[in-house]
This record gives C-alpha cells, sequence and structure tokens, in this order.
C-alpha cells in the first residue's frame, strides 16, 4: 500500500471509532493535514451524527465547511469528547512532533479540552526517539533570534521555516516557526517543559504532556490500534 493509502485506511478508521464510541449530538475537534483530511472526508458519510466540529486550523474549517459540517468556536464549547488528529511522529508513550503542517498551537489548544486524543498515522510515523523529523517551535518574530540561540545551546540546529516564495512561513496566529533539527529526545515531557517556558515561544510541537490515548496506525497488515498510559 502507499502511503497515501494508509492515510486513508487510517481516516476510515478513526471516523469508525467516533462513530462507534462518541455519542450522537457531540461535537469533534478535528486536526490539521493530510491524515486529518481522510478522516474529515470518512466522516462526512454521517455528520449527521453530530452538531459539528472545532476545528484546528483554517484549512481543516474550509475542509470540514466543503462537507456542511458546521465549525463551532472552541470558546462555544465546553467538552470535546474526542481530538482526532496525525503526527509527524510518535514514540512509544504516545508521545509526538507535530507541526509540520505549521498548525501545532491551535491543535495543542483543541487536544488539551478533549477527553480522549486518537493520533491517526501510517506506519512510517512510528519511531522509537522523537526527533528524527525537525522539531517545530512556533515563535513571536521579535524573539527567533533569542530563542535560535537557547536551542544551539541544547544541541538544535533552528531553520526558520519559509514559505514557498521564499518568506518566512506565517501562521494561522500571525507567528513564525523555527524548524529544529539534530535533537534526539529522550525525555519529550521534560524538553516540552523547558522549551515553553523560553520567553517568545508560542507553542512547541512536542505533544507529550498530554499525549495521545490511542493510536490508530496504519500498517500492511491493516490498521493497528496502541493505548497508551493516561498522561
Ligand atoms: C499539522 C500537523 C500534522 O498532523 C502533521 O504534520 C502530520 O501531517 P500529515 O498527516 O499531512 O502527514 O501536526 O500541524
Amino acid at each position: 500500500m502507499t502511503q497515501d493509502e494508509l492515510k486513508q485506511l487510517v481516516g476510515q478508521a478513526a471516523a469508525d471509532y467516533v462513530n462507534a464510541n462518541v455519542p450522537e449530538g457531540a461535537v469533534i475537534g478535528v486536526g490539521t493535514g493530510s491524515t486529518a483530511n481522510c478522516f474529515i472526508d470518512a466522516l462526512a458519510a454521517t455528520k449527521h451524527r453530530y452538531r459539528g466540529a472545532v476545528s484546528s486550523s483554517v484549512a481543516t474549517t474550509a475542509r470540514l465547511q466543503q462537507h456542511g459540517i458546521k465549525v463551532f468556536d472552541l470558546n462555544e464549547i465546553e467538552s470535546l469528547p474526542v481530538y482526532v488528529d496525525g503526527a509527524d511522529e510518535i514514540d512509544h508513550r504516545g508521545a509526538m512532533i507535530k507541526g509540520g503542517g505549521g498548525a501545532l498551537t491551535r491543535e495543542k489548544i483543541v487536544a488539551s479540552v478533549a477527553d480522549v486524543f486518537v493520533c491517526i498515522a501510517d506506519a512510517s510515523k512510528r519511531v522509537d526517539v522523537l526527533g528524527q523529523f525537525p522539531l517545530p517551535i512556533e515563535v513571536v518574530p521579535m524573539a527567533r533570534t533569542a530563542i535560535g540561540r537557547r536551542v544551539a545551546a541544547i544541541g538544535g540546529v533552528p531553520v526558520l521555516r519559509v514559505a514557498k516564495d521564499g518568506t518566512p512561513f506565517i501562521t494561522d496566529n500571525g507567528k513564525e516557526i523555527l524548524d529544529v533539527k539534530g535533537l534526539a529526545i529522550s525525555d519529550p515531557c521534560g524538553l516540552e517543559a523547558v522549551i515553553n517556558a523560553w520567553p517568545g515561544v508560542v507553542t512547541v510541537g512536542l505533544f507529550a504532556q498530554r499525549g495521545a490515548d490511542l493510536c490508530l496506525l496504519g500498517t500492511e497488515t491493516g490498521v493497528q490500534t496502541i493505548t497508551y498510559a493516561k498522561h
């Protein structure tokens, strides 16, 4: 199977999971990226079961609305039974690197409200140690260089993310992203706390303190369901 076919497989598996476990009339938290898009497309078939969704990005909002799924502002919602999203890497504890698509801040906010975080990923995303995929850090632009120095001090190589036209990539929140190469992250929770405390950091793309509860992993032999201990 191709990577795209595996993404479709887990997108459908996540829709099946939500249909089986989430009560009718609920609002669903929805992530961002090509795997999350497969979930949105699969969920569209049963959209009338749900009141709507809370979105983690402008792109996801557009895709949900194309399917006629109502998008709520998170401020209108008291609880989310589930949040479904992809990942750039996931380890054996359910800790993830996210933000390859640039939506890390809203993803972390929506995930923090959800009762259950379901990660959907093809098997290439499963790793022993996080960090082969560059770690995104969303930063306030004036703090970019100062944060870059702190990154270098812990052994990372910060690279400012650029858009196709060569200008800095700007997130949905009007901020920039440093992609950090060269880290082997043995303590994801600890590193998340350290980077979160640096002035000017909006969000670090380590999702470890609130990691996944469940991963639907697309493999050659089908979808593997992996559950993780509570965080
Ligand atoms: C976006 C994300 C995505 O979940 C992550 O980049 C995985 O994307 P894809 O499903 O396209 O491989 O964190 O900010």
